[in-house]
């Protein structure tokens, strides 16, 4: 392994994969990196690391109102004025729903091994339940078989965020056991048309998210500042209603767990994909180590702990007091069901922590007023979480399959002479990559890395500005150009490792 190499010929490289972007495909031969032999390698992957793009519906898809699709909670927030910023919605967002095709060949040009999207449940069941719309059953079809025609493996996630509408004004939503068992049927349903083609299927995607900012009134802390990032459904539930949220989102995990089981093919995959909060122990020491372990499970205790442990902790339910969730055992050995890997969306610390005499066994470091940030108002940067998150999962709960479902940086992406100069992203993608390397060395078993995103999408409450996506998407024209990061993407799929 040379560190030399990263200096020295990545700017050759950068140089030669810019010339390559003002080029029409991003896989003309001039951007092709040479045969792995020719070329010395950074740190590399385990044999078999899949090297993945991922997606939501929602925010690439458009066409909100054809075939049949029914209307979600998002669609309701977005058309409320004041909710997303410059009163951008997503009624056309990528119409990735037209243009899939092109998508697709997209990531087959940027060597993508692994696409990860989202089906959206109201265009399967245009109001939560009942009769299927077989139209929106054929758009993920053509989907899998265009993917699977280029070699691109699918991984579907059954809920990123867009209830159908229907279930909120019927239900009140998530606030409904009801919800969670029409998920469930929803979840079989698809396992039992796709499982032929899709061998691995994600249930939620960050339960954290969609419960705490759409139920809380979601006003944030980052560094001493206030930011308020409500999402659908837009609600402020109080204490008792918010903790029951929680526990359906959970208890439809389990039942849709159960649910692939029952309807899927034999050997079929499935578990989440959530945004654990990842404490970061400030120093590499044992004792420290341990804290980060003890704050894991609690700060995750209503997600990926009682998920994995079939428990809420004592502290959590102390906590809650009186407001606790109310449920039967039986609930918690549904939350439990097993999965066959767990997917963790990692983007930054949601602390620092280190050993204390405290009763909790931890003390959290608060985040200088200087910490480093990218361009999400959110997103302080800390690349060492690419190393603890995986790592924590593994040494607490023996999780014997893990993906990265999410990692990237939005970013401010202009396009001057037909490029971006993403260079954050770059920066953003390898230092996690060094530290997700970091993770596979030591024995930690992730199996694969889902950039979030392919292309420049939808981002909820931040609308079209804060761009994620390694190809840059022009909204007037749907003109798709990949920049720097898309190259820098492909080098490391194609040699397996940090370049
Ligand atoms: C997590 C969410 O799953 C995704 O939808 C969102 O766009 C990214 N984070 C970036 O905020």
């Amino acid at each position: 392994m040379s560190t030399d190499y990263t200096r020295r010929e990545f700017a050759e490289f950068a140089s030669r994969a810019a010339i390559g972007l003002a080029a029409p495909a991003v896989g003309s031969a001039q951007a092709q990196p040479q045969a792995t032999s020719e070329r010395r390698t950074g740190p590399e992957f385990p044999q078999g690391f899949l090297w993945g793009v991922a997606t939501s519906a929602y925010q690439i898809e458009g066409a909100v109102n054809e075939d049949g699709r029914g209307v979600s909670i998002w669609d309701t927030f977005a058309r409320t004025p004041g909710k997303i910023k410059n009163g951008d919605n997503a009624e056309i967002a990528n119409d990735h729903y037209h243009r899939y095709k092109d998508d697709v060949r997209l990531m087959k040009d940027m060597g993508v091994k692994a696409y990860r999207f989202s089906i959206a449940w109201p265009r399967i069941f245009p109001s939560g339940t009942g009769e299927p719309n077989p139209k929106g059953l054929d758009f993920y079809s053509r989907l899998v078989d265009e993917l699977l025609s280029v070699g691109i493996q699918p991984f579907a996630t059954l809920y990123h965020w867009d209830l159908p509408q229907a279930l909120q004004d019927r239900n009140g939503g998530w606030q409904s056991r009801d919800t969670a068992k029409a998920f469930a049927d929803y979840a079989g349903y698809m396992a039992g048309k796709l499982s032929d083609r899709i061998r691995h299927f994600f249930t939620i995607n960050e339960l954290y998210s969609f419960v705490d900012l759409g139920h809380r009134g979601a006003d944030m802390e980052v560094q001493g500042k206030t930011v308020t990032h409500a999402i659908a459904p837009g609600l402020k539930l109080a204490p008792a209603e918010l903790n029951q949220v929680r526990h359906h989102a959970v208890l439809a995990h389990g039942l849709a767990v159960q649910a692939i089981r029952a309807n899927g093919r034999q050997g079929t995959k499935c578990g989440p994909a959530e945004n654990i909060n990842t404490p970061v122990p400030l120093i590499e020491a044992p004792e420290h180590i341990k804290a980060a372990e003890i704050a894991t499970r609690e700060l995750n205790a209503g997600y990926l702990t009682v998920m994995l442990e079939g428990r809420y902790t004592d502290a959590y339910l102390r906590a809650a007091g009186p407001d606790a969730p109310r449920f039967a055992d039986e609930d918690l050995r549904i939350i439990a069901s097993p999965v066959d890997f767990v997917g963790i969306n990692v983007y930054r610390p949601s602390t620092y922590v280190r050993a204390s005499d405290e009763a909790s066994g931890y003390s959290e470091i608060p985040f200088n007023k200087s910490h480093p940030k990218m361009f999400s108002s959110w997103h302080l940067l800390g690349p060492e979480v690419m190393f603890w998150a995986p790592r924590l999962v593994q040494s607490l709960w023996g999780v014997k399959e893990i993906y990265i479902t999410e990692n990237g940086c939005g970013a401010s992406d202009e396009l001057s002479d037909g490029t971006v100069h993403d260079t954050d992203r770059v920066m953003f993608l390898r230092n996690h990559l060094m530290h997700l390397h970091r993770a596979t060395e030591a024995g930690v078993p992730v199996r694969g890395y889902f950039h979030w995103s392919l292309m420049d999408n939808f981002e909820w409450t931040d609308g079209f500005g804060t761009r994620f996506g390694m190809v840059y998407v022009d909204f007037d024209t749907q003109k798709r150009t990949p920049k720097p990061s898309a190259s820098y993407f492909r080098e490391a799929a194609a040699r397996n490792a940090v370049v």
